[in-house]
């Protein structure tokens, strides 16, 4: 706390260095405007995306095809603003509810321009043609290599921050931090094991082959899901909702079972990737056991998080920070059910390869994932800039509604595509022989590519209205006061 001591001998303090302000917030700006960046434009090339499945002239060669512009996408919204927003929310709730400062400055800044730079690296790689081929693991060895040092910088700079705690418990969120960080470090480490065998054409191949290497890949690809996806924005929530709602959370007992099995069971659940595949049959029924197991703890998560509105339901009302937050946990809820039920063999015979393994993962990822982050990235700006509140409540509402939407049309039209394009696929005529051609079953999925190109507009929409209601609150020269009313001619008089 800074003080003003009285000098002897005069009536006037005198001035004191002054005591450095008591949380690291600057860096927290720094990666919540990168998120809202990457954001956008990960939401853009998903549009671009979109287009191009409903119409091929959209393929722009040869750096913009749809090969290369679809980990330049995934990579842009999971990686680029998903990795920006769990680190800038991860770095506040640690501050708070530890009640300190970061541990060092310093490393979270080579943090914010280290992992920068891997975007790039990955994103100019891809469009160049240099790839891995390993989904969300596409960058080459040179990024992973350089991507790992930014992390181990991360947990350090996390783990030392915890251990300078003056607060003797570790609130739940930041359990679920940890997990995110640590896990993401092991699994990136273990699926990106490889050889390099060019310096000038950034070369490799993995030291994994065969039915190994699609096992540690899946074992990546799913708990990328788990603990990138799912428990970083998970100890976001845990944050954010008690906050917003100002209720303390429902049930903390709840929330500790909800970390301890959350874990536990998802880091068994790869091999639903790979049903009916070489992988050995027991490792399959393996995989599908742990999913179906995994539907408790995500549901008991969820009834945590919107039960702690218990007692503030009437928020809910006019509140559309809270909204996206609740709505977030609603798809949370949704998609945790959708996933189990397509890890049981006989659904997943049907579903897998399909346009429904797409509307399940925008489900997750549009309004989980991007909702919660929303609801965090409202909440944090004005607090982060020291403004009464954001610029535009209406304008919160609008987003609110035009992305709903735009997540309704494109999810449901991904299911009906894929559960038409499965069945499609397995139909066949009395004689035998297929009822339709590989071409047709393509001609059926048009019109649905392009309800879902809409839908992906309106998200985008949505995206850049909140980019500009934030720029707005930022630039807000001074707290607004209400205008003091007009003198009226009763009260002139
Ligand atoms: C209980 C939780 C969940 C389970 C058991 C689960 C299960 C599944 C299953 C069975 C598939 C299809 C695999 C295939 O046929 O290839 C899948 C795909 C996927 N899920 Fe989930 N899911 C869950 C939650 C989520 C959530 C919350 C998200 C997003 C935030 C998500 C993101 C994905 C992604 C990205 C894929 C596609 C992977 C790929 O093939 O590239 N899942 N999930
Ligand atoms: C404007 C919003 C978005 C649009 C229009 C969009 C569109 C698309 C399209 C067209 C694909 C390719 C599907 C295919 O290969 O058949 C795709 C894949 C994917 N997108 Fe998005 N996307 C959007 C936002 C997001 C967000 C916010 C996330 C994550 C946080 C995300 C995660 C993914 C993932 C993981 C895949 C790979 C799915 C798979 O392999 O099954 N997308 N997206």
């Amino acid at each position: 706390m800074s003080t003003v001591q009285p000098t002897a001998g005069t009536d006037f303090p005198a001035p004191v260095a002054a005591a450095p302000p008591r949380y690291d917030e600057t860096i927290l700006k720094y990666f919540t405007i990168a998120a809202m960046f990457w954001a956008i434009a990960g939401f853009a090339v998903g549009v671009l995306l979109a287009l191009q499945m409903a119409f091929p002239a959209f393929n722009l060669e040869p750096y913009l095809t749809f090969g290369r512009v679809r980990p330049l996408h995934t990579s842009a919204v999971i990686f680029a603003f998903g990795g920006n927003i769990l680190f800038a929310t991860s770095y506040h709730v640690v501050q708070r509810t530890c009640q300190t400062r970061l541990f060092s400055t310093k490393m979270a800044w080579f943090h914010f321009w280290g992992y920068q730079a891997f975007i790039l690296m990955a994103g100019l790689g891809y469009l160049f043609g240099v790839t891995q081929g390993k989904e969300y693991a596409e960058p080459e060895w040179y990024a992973d290599l350089w991507l790992t040092v930014v992390w181990v910088v991360y947990l350090v700079n996390y783990l030392m921050t915890l251990t300078r705690r003056k607060e003797k418990h570790i609130y739940v969120a930041n359990w679920f931090f940890l997990s995110f960080i640590v896990t993401v470090a092991i699994l990136h480490l273990c699926n990106n094991v490889s050889l390099p065998v060019s310096f000038v054409g950034v070369k490799s191949y993995s030291l994994w082959a065969g039915v190994q290497s699609a096992l540690i890949q899946w074992w990546y690809g799913h708990n990328a899901v788990g603990f990138f996806l799912t428990a970083g924005f998970l100890g976001m929530m845990y944050y954010y909702v008690p906050k917003q709602a100002d209720r303390p959370v429902y049930s903390y007992r709840l929330s500790i079972i909800h970390f301890w099995s959350l874990i536990f069971i998802y880091i068994w659940a790869g091999p639903h990737h790979l049903l009916y595949t070489s992988l050995p049959d027991w490792a399959q029924t393996l995989g599908m056991t742990f999913s179906i197991m995994l539907w408790m703890p995500s549901w008991g998560g969820m009834i945590n998080g919107v039960m702690t509105l218990s007692g503030a339901w009437h928020k809910l009302r006019d509140d559309p920070i809270l909204q996206f937050m609740i709505i977030a946990l609603a798809f949370y809820g949704m998609s945790t059910f959708e996933g189990p039920l397509m890890s049981i063999k006989t659904v997943n015979a049907l579903s897998h390869y399909t346009n429904w393994t797409v509307g399940h993962v925008h489900a997750g990822a549009l309004g989980w994932v991007a909702y919660i982050s929303f609801g965090a990235i409202y909440y944090l700006v004005p607090h982060l800039w020291k403004k009464p509140a954001m610029f535009s409540k209406g304008l919160i509402s609008v987003h609110l509604w035009i992305s709903t939407v735009g997540i309704v049309l494109y999810i449901t039209s991904m299911w009906v595509a894929g559960i038409m394009q499965g069945l499609m696929w397995r139909a066949y005529d009395e004689m035998g022989f297929l009822t339709y051609s590989f071409v047709e079953v393509v001609q059926a999925m048009h019109p649905y590519y392009i309800i879902r190109a809409l839908g992906g507009l309106l998200f985008l929409t949505g995206g850049l209205i909140m980019v500009w209601n934030i720029w707005r609150t930022i630039n807000e020269p001074k707290p607004r006061v209400a205008r003091p009313a007009k003198p009226t001619l009763a009260a002139a008089e």
